[in-house]
């Protein structure tokens, strides 16, 4: 047994796993650009005390903290979202509005391991600081959208769970509850989908008798509700009372309706249930889930309006979400939509003996220095083996390099995917491999 082994839930990363997760992240950073989101970074440790009640207890409970040399109590990131909160207020005088932002960046949990489940993960965050409408909110639900669409992911393999817990706060304060009863039930609905009616027994703890059996069943009947219609006629009753729901009606209406005119309807789901576990959303709240239901969230997000002031800066209305790389790599791979090469050479170079060899390097070099990916054997090889390495590794051209194409001053290119061959110049490789690669 080797001395040394990774700690439980870390990962490491060989050629080919990074190969995949650079893919995934190419297309994320693309996405992203598509939509005006300008990347940042930040510091990966970070004092203790930006986590402590900001993230909300679970995350608190998960910190990988220490006390470093100089005394101080710091903790590795388990999120991006107060950082960035820093990042903006610190600066909040001078930025443009709104402020798009995202970042792709490792965090670390103390969490129980499970499938698509580590201690430490990649997550794409994407935020909009500034806009206090649910323009920031289509904006975002469009972006992650998209950031699975880009994969070939569609409909059939993925939908967003759209919720909001400002709506729930005001159908909470119409039926009579105050604010700590009502935060209190919003826990219970957190849980109530994984444990069932033992979420409301903190309720009952907290407040000495159980919530009230006509409350707790308008409650569970708001929990079910899938769609717009559903949810104006649960609200019907108190338009007359509650001003509140009715104007944050509107503010369904309006994002659901740009939403629709993206196209996108298809992958959003109405669904009261999701009410999110971190301290800070006050708005929309929103999950995306494999449609299959097989996987753990795939990612999350909301509005955190409040956020910027609590950290000690002026408030400033934000929303954000994140993708995890770890469930969704998952998901790639079950839908067969990760690329079987993903960091291939695009050119593989097959060479006859060592005369053929110093011909075929002045070519490699100058392909490579136009910026296309070659490779070819080290050492010399019998042909058939060449062919089947330039098969393997995944190239769409191979340049052959023979004593007979030599002495006729050319170079058989042969397309690996239609397997047909042409001889070319050698004058001219560079420009038909350009044009090839280019126009594939
Ligand atoms: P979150 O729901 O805690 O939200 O995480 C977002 C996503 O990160 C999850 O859906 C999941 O894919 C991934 N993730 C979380 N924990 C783990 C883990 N232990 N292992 C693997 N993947 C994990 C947030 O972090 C918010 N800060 C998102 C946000 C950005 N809200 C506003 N802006």
């Amino acid at each position: 047994m080797p001395a040394f082994q990774t700690l439980p839930g870390f990962r490491e990363f060989y050629p080919d796993a990074l190969a995949r997760r650079n893919h995934i992240f190419r297309v994320w950073r693309h996405t992203a650009g598509a939509f005006g989101f300008a990347e940042y970074d930040a510091p990966v440790l970070e004092p203790l005390e930006l986590y402590k009640t900001k993230s909300g207890e679970e995350i608190e409970t998960q910190l990988f903290n220490f006390t470093d040399k100089g005394g101080r109590e710091v903790a590795l990131r388990p999120e991006m979202t107060p950082t960035v909160c820093r990042l903006v207020g610190d600066k909040a005088a001078t930025l443009k509005r709104p402020i798009k932002w995202f970042s792709i960046a490792e965090f670390y949990r103390y969490e129980r391991m499970q499938k698509g489940r580590g201690r430490c993960f990649f997550q794409f965050n994407a935020d909009i600081f500034g806009e206090p409408g649910v323009e920031a909110e289509t904006e975002l639900i469009s972006l992650l959208v998209q950031c699975l669409c880009g994969f070939g992911l569609d409909e059939q393999d993925f939908y967003v769970r759209l919720s909001d817990r400002n709506l729930w706060f005001y159908y909470l304060e119409a039926l009579g509850l105050d604010e700590p009863r009502s935060r209190a039930v919003l826990t219970a609905v957190d849980k109530y989908e994984k444990i069932g009616d033992d979420a409301f027994k903190p309720y009952a703890a907290q407040f000495g008798s159980a919530l009230d059996p006509a409350i707790k069943e308008k409650v569970l009947a708001f929990l079910q509700i899938k769609s717009l219609e559903a949810l104006e006629t649960a609200l019907a009753p108190f338009a007359a009372t509650a001003a509140k729901l009715g104007a944050r009606l509107d503010d369904w209406k309006k994002l659901l309706g740009n939403l629709s005119a993206m196209g996108l309807e298809k992958y959003i789901s109405v669904d009261l249930g999701v009410v999110r576990g971190l301290a800070y959303y006050t708005g929309f709240v929103f999950e995306a889930f494999d449609r299959k239901g097989e996987l753990r969230a795939l990612a999350g997000g909301g509005r955190y309006d409040n956020l910027v002031g609590r950290l000690g800066y002026a408030d400033m209305p934000a929303v954000g979400f994140a993708i995890g790389d770890m469930t969704f790599a998952l998901l790639l791979e079950q839908r067969g939509l990760m690329p079987a090469f993903v960091q291939s050479p695009e050119v593989y170079a097959v060479i006859g003996g060592p005369q053929e060899r110093l011909a075929a390097f002045a070519d490699i070099h100058a392909i490579r220095a136009s910026g296309f990916r070659v490779d070819y054997p080290m050492k010399e090889m019998a042909f058939g083996k060449q062919f089947k390495a330039a098969a393997e590794s995944g190239a769409k051209l191979a340049l052959i390099y023979g004593s007979d194409e030599l002495a006729k001053g050319v170079v058989k290119i042969r397309d690996m995917a239609a397997r047909t061959e042409q001889e070319v110049p050698r004058q001219n490789i560079l420009a038909t491999v350009r044009d090839f690669l280019t126009a594939a």
